[in-house]
């Protein structure tokens, strides 16, 4: 007889009545299955407040927890958090990097056991070899601790930054030509020559990149009301929904996770193909393109008569 998959028992009661009133206008069947967040605001938070950024930034840990829990509530796969970049590393002051990395370490050591409980994996992605040694110790203590859990898989970036991710995984590809080119005894020109360079393609980048393991996210979030990517996860937002919202990373809480997932849900996700209510009926119905150009050709200014413009000409 073939085994059913393993039926996990449902953590719905588990959300707050508000979570639950979100939650039950979602469609549980078009859950994302990984979610990305760009955590921002707590220096906002903090200022507002007259308060120290550092409090600002321990506000922030809090608010991890809370979402992390909800994800693992819903049974969300994937979670993916913004946690510190290779540009927060390089262009903050040392006290506040310092303060990070002494936070970071005491999350890790303080929330394990709530990990454990909420079924919750943790993993990493970023140059994280680059951090300090103690704070490495304590997350692949913490890795390691929750490495047989199969709920949500929570994903810290860390040290992390997207053109790097990229260089990395080039780097990791063409180490691996060279090893092979070593192995087999000859040289990389050989490889290429014989089908190595038709045989790179996406999934070869995709498959060299920090998230080989994990799919694409199918939503970002931004908190703070900033309206960038800030060099996260590039290569893999490529097709993300992205939801933005003004409210500060350490006021985020799992209801507001429930709320951008109820927006994702009424997105229409075509990855650059057309909606499904397109049908070749619809196609049918498209005037030829020698026929518009046609009507609107007296609409149009000649090229020669057409005024410089500086503006556009600047793009
Ligand atoms: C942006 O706030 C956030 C960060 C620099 C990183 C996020 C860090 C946390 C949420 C705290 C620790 C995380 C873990 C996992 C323990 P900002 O300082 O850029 O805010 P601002 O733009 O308002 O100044």
């Amino acid at each position: 007889m073939a085994s059913s998959p393993p039926q996990f028992p449902s953590r719905i009661h588990e959300l707050s009545p508000e979570e639950q009133s979100v939650y039950r206008q979602l469609d549980p069947a078009r859950l994302p299955k990984h979610i990305a967040i760009i955590m921002d605001g707590n220096g906002r938070w903090a200022g507002k407040r007259a308060l120290k950024r550092f409090l600002g930034h321990q506000k922030g840990a809090e608010s991890v927890q809370y979402v992390v829990e909800t994800a693992s509530r819903i049974n969300l796969p994937w979670l993916t958090l913004y946690a510190f970049s290779l540009e927060n590393n390089l262009r903050r002051p040392k006290s506040e990097v310092s303060f990070l990395m002494k936070l970071l370490k005491s999350y890790l050591i303080g929330n394990v056991k709530r990990m454990n409980d909420n079924n919750v994996r943790m993993a990493y992605i970023g140059r994280t070899h680059d951090l300090p040694q103690e704070v490495q110790d304590t997350m692949q203590w913490a890795m390691e601790s929750t490495a047989k859990n199969t709920g949500t898989t929570l994903t810290l970036a860390l040290n992390y930054g997207a053109r790097t991710e990229i260089v990395d995984a080039v780097r990791s590809i063409l180490t691996n030509l060279a090893t092979d080119a070593h192995t087999r005894g000859c040289s990389i020109d050989d490889l290429l020559g014989a089908g190595a360079l038709e045989a790179l393609d996406e999934s070869t980048i995709a498959r060299a990149l920090y998230t080989r393991d994990m799919p694409d996210p199918d939503l970002v979030i931004r908190t703070s009301g900033e309206q960038r990517i800030s060099n996260f996860l590039l290569w893999q937002i490529a097709y993300s929904e992205i939801f933005i919202t003004d409210r500060l990373w350490p006021d985020f809480r799992g209801l507001h996770l429930l709320e951008a997932i109820n927006a994702y849900q009424h997105r229409e996700r075509r990855f650059g193909g057309l909606s499904e209510t397109f049908t070749d009926e619809n196609l049918n119905t498209l005037e030829p393109a020698e026929e518009v150009a046609e009507e609107i050709k007296d609409h149009l200014t000649p090229q020669s008569e057409s005024k410089p413009d500086h503006a556009l000409s600047r793009r």
